[in-house]
């Protein structure tokens, strides 16, 4: 649950981050950009803890209630939150590590732990790096475009458990 939550809002200030952060004063893009990569390789190392845990502790089974087709729906929605969690994070690190300015840019996660970038990227030649650079950074966008899509579906899908079948579905997800 802690997991999920933590993940929730570091996702949705990514997203924000990632949209406004071209917008933002001169001075502070860089930081707001960094501070983007930071939380983006946490959730990236979040959702290796969270697909951990949730193998070593399933959770319980959705109610007797669902029919057939909403409980596919929601498993189907779910793994598929679980892939981009891991896309997104994964295509933004290649895109940014392919970046020519990086060797200009260095990047510390958090400020605190250097060189994060991938090494077996950055040592390509320049040709390579900046199709890397493009074609990574569209699957971003795009598998950004997904995660709005699926995040609205698992909200509504969620609302409508909880208010419509008055299935205690948030209650599942509190202590
Ligand atoms: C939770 C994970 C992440 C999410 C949800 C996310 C989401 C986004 C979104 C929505 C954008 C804006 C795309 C657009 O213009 O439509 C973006 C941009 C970007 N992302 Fe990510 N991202 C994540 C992780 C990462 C990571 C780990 C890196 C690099 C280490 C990264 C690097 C970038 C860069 C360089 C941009 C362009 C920023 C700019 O110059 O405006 N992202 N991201």
């Amino acid at each position: 649950m802690a997991l999920h939550w933590i993940v929730a809002v570091m996702i949705i200030g990514n997203v924000v981050l990632g949209l406004v952060a071209d917008d933002l004063p001169d001075g502070w893009i860089r930081s707001a950009v960094d501070t983007h990569k930071s939380i983006g390789l946490t959730v990236l190392g979040l959702a290796v803890l969270r697909l951990l845990w949730r193998f070593a502790n399933p959770p319980p089974p959705l109610p007797d209630s669902y029919s057939p087709a909403e409980r596919l729906g929601a498993h189907a929605a779910h793994w598929a939150l679980y892939a981009l969690i891991f896309a997104l994070p994964i295509t933004g690190w290649i895109h940014d590590s392919a970046w020519k300015g990086a060797p200009t840019h260095p990047f510390a996660l958090w400020g605190v732990i250097p060189n994060v970038r991938i090494g077996a990227i950055e040592a390509l030649d320049a040709a390579t790096k900046e199709r890397i650079h493009a074609v990574f950074f569209d699957l971003h966008v795009w598998f950004g475009y997904a995660l709005y899509g699926l995040l609205a579906l698992h909200i509504v899908g969620a609302l409508k458990h909880q208010f419509w079948d008055g299935e205690p579905e948030l209650q599942r997800m509190l202590p």
